[in-house]
């Protein structure tokens, strides 16, 4: 594995934003994009592809952004991006097609439906940076092939305060070819990039760090629920995990947004339930046995169903 640091480097923060406990994340310094200007065609302004396509614009890209919802992606225009009208149209010119959309389906829909942007693209390098499981990730990297462009499998670690404050992890694999063309790209994005062996093992780690999160969150709601049946004050259990080394960063921000009632969105619940979801059909396709996350899955999502799917992943609190 190499794994190469961000040009300018930031005060490292946390992996969420969405705690009390934590500062407001700093934001980075543009890295300056050196040389000719690449035309990035960025596809899916969501939560994380919002402030991701943000900080290509500020750092000297030329971005051209879709949302599937256009009003999403409007706000891009006060940084200089242009917005397009179809997948198709934002990837004209464009030399890197960078897409962060929710799932598998989604994606393939953007990159071969109406206006797919895949056939208007020979010769692109296609960082696919969402979380969409090893299945879909081989079946867009064939599609990849077949259009003769390039397939990055590039997905994140960190939350969207990370991805504002252009600190998000990469776990990044695909061509040796490529790597330099996407440095500046990478750079922009993130705190580091780990390159991890041929596409499809960033998806690998990516569900193997989120099967980590999906579990520690569970973990954690049912310590504050443990504790509240048992008489005891969860917040008084909280600190005291906060002050040893049982009290993970993470679980300490994510047990105070539960106490607190916070479930506004970082990571939505159904983004989360779909990655807990592809890592327990990975595990099974691989003969692993994911038995905290299989326990887990059944009630998240009766939460996710019962109107908590928008929320962020700490309201699996609610029924612990
Ligand atoms: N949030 C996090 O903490 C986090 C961290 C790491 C990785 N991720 C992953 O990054 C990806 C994006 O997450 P997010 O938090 O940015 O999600 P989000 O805010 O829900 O955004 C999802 C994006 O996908 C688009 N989309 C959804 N269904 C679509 C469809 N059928 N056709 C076309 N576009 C569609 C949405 O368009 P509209 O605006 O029109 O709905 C939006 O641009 C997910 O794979 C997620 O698992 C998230």
């Amino acid at each position: 594995m190499t794994v190469t640091q961000a040009e300018a480097q930031p005060t490292p923060v946390p992996p969420d934003r969405d705690s009390a406990v934590l500062k407001k994340p700093v934001l980075k310094k543009p890295v300056p994009n050196k040389g000719a200007t690449p035309v990035v065609a960025f596809l899916g302004t969501g939560r994380m592809g919002g402030p991701m396509a943000a900080n290509l614009a500020r750092g000297g890209f030329s971005v051209r952004a879709w949302n599937r919802t256009r009003s999403r992606a409007e706000a891009l225009t006060a940084d200089g991006a242009v917005v397009a009208a179809s997948p198709a149209q934002a990837v004209r010119g464009a030399t890197i097609v960078i897409t962060m959309l929710a799932d598998g389906p989604a994606t393939e829909q953007a990159a071969t439906g109406p206006d797919g942007f895949l056939a208007a693209a020979p010769g692109a390098t296609w960082a696919q940076m969402a979380t969409i499981g090893i299945e879909w990730t081989d079946r867009l990297a064939g599609l990849a092939a077949a259009h003769d462009v390039v397939f990055v499998d590039a997905p994140v670690s960190g939350s969207e305060g990370p991805a504002t404050a252009g600190q998000l992890a990469i776990l990044a694999s695909g061509p040796d070819q490529v790597r330099d063309v996407l440095a500046p790209v990478f750079g922009a994005l993130g705190r580091s990039t780990a390159w991890l062996g041929r596409a499809g093992q960033g998806t690998r780690a990516k569900l193997v760090l989120n099967n980590w999160l999906a579990d520690l969150t569970e973990t954690t709601a049912e310590t504050l629920s443990f504790a509240r049946r048992l008489g005891l004050d969860p917040a008084d259990i909280v600190d005291l995990l906060q002050a040893n080394p049982l009290g993970a960063p993470y679980a300490v921000q994510k047990a105070r947004a539960m106490l607190a009632g916070d479930f506004s969105p970082a990571f939505a619940l159904k983004h989360a339930l779909k990655d807990a979801e592809l890592a327990a059909q990975a595990a099974q396709a691989n003969g692993a046995a994911l038995t905290l996350t299989s326990a887990l899955l059944p009630r998240w999502r009766l939460t996710a169903a019962s109107g908590h799917a928008d929320d962020d992943l700490a309201a699996v609190y609610l029924t612990a």
